[in-house]
């Protein structure tokens, strides 16, 4: 075996969503330096046309749509399959957090939103990309969790928190489920990294605290993320699934 940061990935699809957040950006951006070919998807088409003409390699694309809907799944699956070839790795990392300072606050919209957005879409989502993958043999899917799956979150996020755990259990469901058909299902779950999700509404003290008990020394970039994600897409990771992947710089050990 050669060894290479993208073994494998040198003109293979990738789909990206959340492309314009922050992890998005920066994991979307390291598949461009693999050799990949990224399908980024984010809510804004504006943004994402900005964001694929920046991006390093070339034969991206980027189509605005809202994860939720189930039209925009397909045309999503229909963009991958029929003008790109087909897709090979799912990089999932769009999700919604919604901050509440008391459990007392949390509306139903809160609940049914953050539980649409993190854990349903995730699930149909996979299962599309999944069925796409089986045709052309095997494929790469990767999930985004949080520390919160297991520690249910600091700073108001308990619907959050619980929208996490569920990413975690259906992972592991769709890892024994599509390993027979050559695909691998794995779920990334950051500590606390550097993002406007992590920012917005968030106590200055709880930030200081989680940084100051972290070992490492400071709260995660982006890119303390992509390359992980890199890795669970690469043919060196080839064995890894069901796994969840702890990148919090030390903050949980587990
Ligand atoms: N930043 C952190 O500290 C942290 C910690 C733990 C877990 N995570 C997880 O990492 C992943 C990336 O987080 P981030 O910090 O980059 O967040 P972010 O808010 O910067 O980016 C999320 C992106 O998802 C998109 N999105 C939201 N709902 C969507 C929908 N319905 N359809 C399409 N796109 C939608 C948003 O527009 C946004 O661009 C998320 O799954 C998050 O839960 C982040």
């Amino acid at each position: 075996m050669s060894w290479s940061v993208g073994a494998g990935l040198e003109g293979k699809v990738v789909i990206v969503t959340g492309a314009c957040g922050g992890i998005g950006r920066a994991v979307a951006s390291a598949f461009g330096q693999t050799g990949a070919r990224v399908l980024a998807t984010d809510l804004d088409q504006s943004t994402l046309d900005t964001l694929v003409s920046e991006l390093p390699g070339t034969g991206h694309r980027g189509i605005g749509l809202d994860l939720n809907d189930s039209d925009s799944q397909d045309e999503l699956i229909r963009l991958a399959t029929e003008e790109m070839g087909g897709p090979y790795v799912l990089a999932h990392t769009a999700a919604l957090l919604i901050r509440r300072s008391s459990l007392d606050e949390v509306t139903e919209d809160d609940w049914d939103s953050q539980i649409d957005t993190n854990l349903k879409s995730t699930f149909f989502l996979s299962r599309r990309v999944a069925n796409a993958m089986k045709k052309a043999g095997g494929g790469r899917i990767i999930l985004f969790t949080s520390q919160s799956w297991m520690t249910g979150g600091f700073g108001g996020s308990a619907v959050y928190s619980a929208s996490k755990g569920g990413v975690v259990s259906l992972s592991r469901s769709l890892a024994r489920n599509f390993g027979p058909h050559g695909i691998t299902v794995n779920t990334i779950a950051p500590g606390q990294i550097h993002t406007s999700m992590l920012m917005t509404d968030l106590d200055p003290a709880v930030y200081e605290r989680m940084r100051d008990e972290t070992p490492l020394g400071y709260v995660g970039e982006p890119d303390d993320v992509s390359g992980v994600v890199v890795f669970l897409a690469s043919t060196h990771a080839r064995y890894i699934s069901g796994a969840t992947i702890n990148v919090s710089g030390g903050y949980l050990m587990y």
